[in-house]
């Protein structure tokens, strides 16, 4: 008996990774927090760059995508899928959840702790177009948010900005600005962000807000999340080892690895390009 060829085949499909994906880069954000607090896991990530933004296109075409990519992570022998995405989890979370029998968790904006962190009672979401639109969002705001007052605005032009990778530039700060001033016109007093993409901008959303007002995004609570399920799921990797991270895009690898490097900080990371 080739016991080699039984290990090789049994260490493929045995469930060890957490799969990761996105429209590009950002959800990044949320496996970053994920890694902090669980280092011994192994993580796969998809940037899905080919079909980016996904933040106006149709909620069918976007869970179309959150199909074929999850196709792929399943194949790739994932134990628990993270949609690492505002935009995906309002358009196919439910249906991702009914289609795998592995437990999905999926992002929304961090409501709860904002809630907890004004002191005014107003708060400001900034998100994409879909996310801010869906039932998800209102019925978020319905358990999370009463007796505050929400304010929302769409930012188009933001995830493009991180996926090329550069937001120290005027530019930026006249895009993010021109969004923030509507909300601190209101009196926010804290910004939401809403979009995986977004904590990559964080310095610049900071710089422009100013002091007194506090900047929240979900993806330490995420992190917690998958911890919690991998344990109650009896899920989670052997602590002793060191987990290790692979890349997967749709997109062009030689675009989309110079930003994975940048915002992962490892130099020599390494992009698979995956058609899906
Ligand atoms: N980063 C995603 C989100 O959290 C998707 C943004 C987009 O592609 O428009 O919504």
């Amino acid at each position: 008996m080739d016991y080699g060829l039984i290990y090789e085949v049994l260490s493929m499909t045995s469930l060890r990774t957490i799969g990761f994906f996105d429209s590009g880069v950002g959800g990044l954000s949320v496996m970053k927090e994920v890694r902090r607090l669980l280092p011994a896991e192994d993580l796969v990530y998809f940037a899905d760059s080919a079909h980016c933004p996904y933040g106006s296109r149709p909620v069918e075409i976007i869970r179309g995508r959150a199909y074929a990519i999850c196709d792929f992570l399943i194949g790739h022998g994932v134990k628990l899928i993270v949609i690492a995405s505002n935009t995906t989890s309002v358009a196919a979370l439910d249906a991702v959840r009914e289609k795998y029998s592995v437990p999905v968790i999926g992002v929304e904006p961090a409501v709860k702790p904002a809630a907890a962190a004004t002191v005014n009672g107003k708060i400001g979401v900034i998100a994409t177009g879909v996310t801010l639109a869906g039932e998800r969002f209102d019925s978020l705001v319905k358990r999370f948010g009463e007796g505050l007052e929400v304010f929302t605005q769409p930012c188009p032009g933001l995830v493009e900005i991180v996926e090329s990778g550069r937001w120290d530039n005027e530019e930026t700060e006249k895009l993010v600005g021109g969004y923030l001033n509507k909300l601190l016109d209101r009196g926010v007093d804290t910004v939401i962000l809403g979009c995986t993409h977004y904590p990559f901008l964080r310095p610049v959303i900071e710089k422009l807000a100013g002091r007194g007002i506090k900047v929240i995004d979900g993806g330490e609570g995420i992190a917690r999340q998958v911890a919690r399920v991998l344990d109650n799921e009896c899920l989670a990797a052997d602590a002793k080892s060191a987990g290790g991270e692979s890349f997967f895009t749709s997109g062009d690898p030689e675009l989309v690895a110079p930003v994975l490097r940048l915002l992962w900080g490892k130099p020599d990371l390494q992009v698979k390009k995956k058609e899906v």
